[in-house]
């Protein structure tokens, strides 16, 4: 695999060229997309020695890939010297050797329509689209596809008229016209440099919603929201939220938007959640699209969420980006955590922090288990798609999460103007961004900066001393080693702690903003009294696994009189997730009665707070359970876990009842005491279809029937797949005749049926990826359909033949060829398996051995696949 080779983080160098200014023409065509690109080049002054003239002493070359090269001319005449290696276009040192400066135009062509990678420029559903992160621009020309060559673009697309009423780039708008053969000209300049990722190009014929926001100095900004034909009326909400977005960025860091337009396009057809190119941000339809009938509480929510944070990339990213792509956390990491704050002020603080811990746990701590093992500032990428991960961007956005607690929120604000004083305009590294913090703060986080080098999930333990007598609480941690990395050392970790009496009563410790900093292998903090329970790692103020040795009464203390929401919540998941490992050990176990009895009662007082009430009715996912086991047996974890939920039913069966009762359905509204009480009467109806009864069959489907919204629809699907396979069945089939025309809603069906529990899951799954609103080229429902399956479908993934395995591998086998992006994030759950069983591990590994064997697979399973069998 000649093609599989690492880059190292340290062996960045300067680039030896510069491209200060492009102009790409480009002429639009299914098939044939001729693109001319006139590059204002200069030789770098890193490229030159001290003793030489003025000239490069290297070659230029120009990144390139599934090109065809038409022409090059150099300062004007035709130009044959050069080379093309490994698709790469290299102009010869020698050839160069007289000029500081000098003009490169090339002609290539592209062929956009059969470009199933969904990166460079495709052609889908009638629309040209462009993805150039990361490093998507070397597939429309030849270019220094490298985040530090920054440039200034102008851009002319050529385009048939009536099929193309919109043709857009970023920038502003600076000549339209029509030309011969019904084709017209459509110009666009950005005056802001920028790396060629940023670059985007869309064209097609939508419908436009426009809106415009004044900023904070006045300027009068215009917004464009495209999306397609006929949902004009579901692209408000988005709209709304970028306002929104431009607003807090302005009320918080004081940051500002710099262009006169702000344009979003919604796509079918995309391999993330949304992309913010400059000034024309490129997003996942099912990231826009929104109303009452068509979309979930969730759904809003995120929409809010993924608007803010491509928004928010103007400044952490775009104004400054990043000077190498292992730098990534650097934009990612930082933006995530805006986006994080922007939906706590806009919606729920709880709400947000209990979501985003939830990712860490099910998701990221096992990408730190596991083979692709990384720190937040990775060491070593051969596919640089495959770096998109939850280390970097929610862990990193922890990272950023500690530096704000530990300097506060005013200390992290000086931190943030002075990054932006130094170094607006340019291509920068992580270091310069803690250094900025560092400096604007008169701290030193040398050790802090451990966290962007270092991979793995720190474990911290904590004892009482109260066997002794000594009154302290003794914190101990340790990494383990990673597949990456061998050796770790102590972290930098702010703890979260507070003690209860047994009482209840808060006991004070002395602490600065209730915080322990952790900085050595292990320290102590003394406790003023005789019995007491800690309340550890509130709000997750650092990620890491925390270990103590609670009993089930102190949890049950915890979730009646923490004075934190966020602990009542977790102290409810680790008292479930322990009551499971009971289950778990020990199947036929009927959980003592007083355990329900004192359960309940701490749920009452929950019940005055419909958010923290539907949060402590969420038990645990088997994937988040997953990761509380050495080698889990994932059959019977699922079981444990069911058997849980019946019990909890049959227990807890009047008390769920009372709320049922007390949820009264209101039209639909998407504000917070609405979804909330929607939250809970969800929890409660789902664990009440544990009873499996006709009663409560009858229940979800007379509310299914009579529901005025998706958020309801989607809880009586899910509570009767539970409840009654019939029953879901049915009302699975009344619901695809209902919505068989709205492709994001489609997703959301192939989703539940791909998870639903069934001997035949396999043969399901055949005749669905045969459904006509099925595309093996279309991201969303391969992500719905077969990533739901694999990722969330435990009887059927793991089930006992290898069954699940398989099916999971042939597909891969038959996408990979078509988009190796996809396919590398849907084999994340094969690479895992260590966390399981023996007899699991064997199967999994024969389904990885059978994708080493493949062909031409891609670098990007290559990557992945390889690791995962040699760690
Ligand atoms: N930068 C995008 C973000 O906001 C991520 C992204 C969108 C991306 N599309 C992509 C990354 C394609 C790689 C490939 O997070
Ligand atoms: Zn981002």
């Amino acid at each position: 695999m000649s093609q599989a080779i690492a880059k190292k983080r340290l062996d960045y160098q300067a680039p030896n060229y510069l491209i200060n200014e492009v102009d790409l023409v480009i002429e639009l065509d299914p098939t044939d997309t001729i693109i001319t690109s006139t590059l204002k080049c200069e030789t770098s002054p890193h490229a030159i020695s001290s003793n030489a003239g003025v000239a490069s002493e290297q070659d230029l070359i120009l990144d390139g890939e599934d090109l065809k090269l038409i022409s090059v001319f150099l300062n004007g005449s035709a130009f044959t010297n050069y080379r093309i290696e490994e698709g790469k276009l290299v102009i010869p040192q020698a050839e160069l050797a007289q000029l500081t400066d000098f003009t490169l135009q090339i002609k290539n062509s592209v062929d956009p329509i059969n470009n199933g990678s969904l990166e460079g420029l495709y052609l889908s559903n009638e629309a040209y689209c462009t993805q150039c992160e990361a490093e998507g621009f070397r597939k429309i020309t030849y270019f220094l596809d490298r985040p530090d060559v920054l440039s200034v673009y102008t851009v002319t697309i050529i385009a048939e008229k009536a099929a193309f009423p919109h043709v857009l780039s970023n920038g502003n708008l600076v000549e339209e016209r029509d030309l011969a053969d019904g084709k017209k000209l459509v110009k666009w300049h950005d005056p802001f440099k920028k790396p060629c990722y940023l670059f985007a190009l869309v064209a097609g014929n939508f419908d436009k919603l426009s809106d415009s926001f004044t900023t904070m100095s006045g300027r009068q900004i215009q917004l464009e929201l495209f999306v397609d034909k006929g949902k004009a009326s579901q692209g408000h909400h988005a709209l709304a939220s970028l306002k929104k977005a431009m607003k807090w960025d302005e009320d918080v860091f004081g940051l500002e938007y710099d262009l006169d337009i702000y344009m979003v396009v919604a796509v079918d057809f995309f391999n993330m959640g949304a992309m913010e190119n400059k000034g024309l941000n490129v997003f996942n339809s099912k990231f826009v699209l929104a109303d009452s009938n068509t979309a979930t509480d969730d759904d809003f929510f995120n929409i809010e969420s993924i608007i803010g944070h491509e928004y928010f990339h103007n400044w952490t990213g775009n104004r400054v980006t990043c000077r190498d792509w292992f730098q990534l956390s650097l934009k990612e990491g930082l933006t995530v955590f805006r986006d994080q704050q922007f939906s706590a002020d806009m919606f729920s603080y709880l709400a947000t922090r209990i979501s985003q811990v939830k990712v860490m746990r099910e998701h990221q701590f096992a990408e730190d288990a596991g083979p692709m093992s990384h720190p937040i500032r990775p060491d070593e990428v051969i596919e640089m798609n495959n770096f998109y991960t939850v280390t970097v961007y929610d862990k990193g956005a922890e990272v950023i999460r500690m530096l704000h607690t530990l300097l506060t929120a005013d200390g992290f604000r000086r931190g943030m103007d002075l990054y932006f004083e130094r170094h607006d305009g340019q291509a920068v590294t992580c270091d310069d961004f803690v250094n900025a913090m560092q400096d604007a703060n008169e701290v030193n986080l040398d050790h802090f900066k451990l966290w962007y080098s270092q991979s793995g999930t720190p474990r911290v333990k904590v004892e009482s001393g109260l066997e002794s007598g000594s009154k302290e609480l003794n914190f101990t941690q340790r990494t383990n080693p990673t597949a990456d990395q061998a050796d770790k050392r102590a972290l930098y970790l702010p703890i979260k702690v507070e003690c209860l009496e047994r009482s209840g009563r808060k006991i004070d410790l002395n602490l600065n903003n209730d915080t322990f900093v952790l900085d050595k292998a292990n320290a102590s903090v003394t406790v003023p009294s005789e019995d007491f329970v800690p309340v550890l790692l509130s709000d997750f103020s650092a990620p890491v696994i925390l270990d103590y040795p609670y009993s089930l009464e102190d949890y049950l203390l915890i979730m009646t009189f923490s004075s934190s929401d966020y602990s009542k919540w977790d102290a409810s998941q680790a008292l479930y997730s322990s009551l499971i490992s009971e289950l778990y050990h020990n199947e036929s176990v009927e959980l003592s009665t007083s355990v329900w009895g004192k359960l309940e009662a701490a749920l009452r007082q929950a019940c005055n707070n419909y958010e923290l009430l539907n949060e402590m009715l969420t038990i645990p996912s088997v994937e988040s359970l997953t990761q509380g086991f050495e080698f889990s047996e994932p059959l019977k974890l699922s079981a444990a876990r069911s058997a849980f939920l019946v019990q909890m039913q049959e227990n807890l069966q009047d008390f769920l009842l009372e709320i049922m009762a007390n949820t009264a359905q209101k039209s639909y509204e998407y504000t917070k005491v609405q979804v909330n009480e929607r939250r809970v009467l969800s929890a409660v109806l789902q664990l009440l279809s544990y009873s499996k009864t006709p009663e409560m069959a009858a229940q979800l489907e007379k509310r299914f029937n009579s529901a005025d919204n998706m958020t309801d629809k989607l809880t009586m699907l899910k509570a009767s797949q539970i409840c009654s396979v019939e029953l879901f069945e049915k009302l699975m089939l009344s619901f695809e005749s209902e919505y068989l025309e709205n492709a994001v809603v489609m997703d959301k069906w192939f989703a539940l049926h791909a998870t639903t529990k069934s001997n035949d899951i396999l043969s399901k799954l055949t005749l669905l990826a045969s459904h006509r609103q099925f595309n093996l080229r279309n991201p969303n429902k391969v992500r719905s359909l077969v990533g739901s399956f694999a990722f969330y479908n435990t009887d059927g993934f793991h089930a006992i033949d290898g069954s699940g395995y398989q099916f999971l591998t042939d597909y891969l086998l038959e996408l990979d060829p078509i988009n190796p992006q996809i396919a590398a994030r849907l084999v994340t759950p094969l690479i895992q398996y260590k966390k399981f069983a023996k007899s699991h591990q064997e199967m999994m590994v024969m389904q990885l051995k059978r994708l080493l064997n493949r062909a031409n697979l891609s670098k990007d399973l290559y990557e992945k696949v390889s690791k995962s069998l040699t760690s």
